[in-house]
């Protein structure tokens, strides 16, 4: 009876480190390569491995995702590339990140959505919590880089309710995607631009996600924490956290 218990254990284990593991999507690595993505793109997926980090979080052909603040669209891209002509994906972005530093955000979206080259990209020019979207009509959301921002800014309550407004818009057993600069106990983060990955997990606690796992793989020990994200040391190698918040299914 133990042995029995001890053999669903291990392969219960061995599931879970299979279904957490975070092997690129190949087809997705092949197509981040093609043509008529930019090069500034393809210089920056060093640092992001967007092929890695999309697997992790379980991003597949034909999703319906959100790509929250997605200011000039980097993630935007990927993501269409990810889900597919049978896929969506919600470029959204409140008005104050479209008009910021003379509106380069907005610029830069729409051109690379010009001649609708991104053809299963829709804009979303629009604040949470009122986007216009249905509720539990999404799959998955992702957030890069910007968590910090809402915290920092707002506070942890305005937090929690940023959240809760992303958890009413998944489906049940629906994914937030969470990467962001990881920040310490003893600096100011907010002058940082960092957060402390601790406090995403109590924030996406709070509004009701449980934690599927987080990864490593963006993680730089060279980075000791204690630089602005922009310290040239630092920029784009930043020590990261990633983690895949799930929508409890019921
Ligand atoms: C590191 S980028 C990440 C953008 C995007 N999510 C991505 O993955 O490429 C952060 C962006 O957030 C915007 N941003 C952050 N805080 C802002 C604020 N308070 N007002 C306006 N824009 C802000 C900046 O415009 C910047 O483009």
């Amino acid at each position: 009876m133990r042995a029995t218990a001890t053999i669903y254990a291990f392969i219960s284990c061995l599931l879970l480190s299979i279904a957490a593991s975070a092997e690129p999507l190949a087809g997705l690595e092949n197509a981040l390569q093609n043509d008529a993505r930019a090069t500034a793109d393809k210089a920056r997926d060093a640092g992001r491995k967007p092929a890695a980090v999309l697997a992790f979080l379980g991003i597949s052909e034909g999703m319906s995702v959100i790509d929250i603040w997605a200011a000039g669209g980097y993630y935007t891209e990927v993501l269409s590339l990810a889900v597919g002509t049978t896929g969506k994906v919600y470029a959204q972005n409140p008005k104050r990140i479209l008009e910021f530093r003379d509106g380069a955000n907005d610029k830069a979206l729409s051109k690379r959505l010009a001649h609708n080259r991104l053809v299963n990209v829709i804009r979303v020019d629009k604040a949470f919590p009122d986007l216009g979207l249905l509720p539990a009509s999404v799959d998955a959301a992702v957030t890069a880089l910007n968590f910090h921002d809402v915290y920092n800014a707002s506070g942890r309550e305005k937090t929690i309710a940023f959240a809760e407004s992303v958890f009413a818009l998944l489906k049940p057993g629906g994914v937030l995607g969470v990467i962001d600069h990881e920040g310490s106990a003893d600096q100011d983060n907010s002058a940082l631009h960092r957060m402390q990955s601790r406090q995403a997990f109590a924030t996406l606690e709070a509004a009701g996600f449980e934690i599927g796992g987080t990864s490593e793989m963006l993680r730089n020990p060279k980075d000791g924490l204690h630089q602005r994200v922009f310290a040239p040391d630092v920029r784009g190698k930043t020590s990261r956290f990633v983690i895949r918040a799930i929508k409890p299914a019921n």
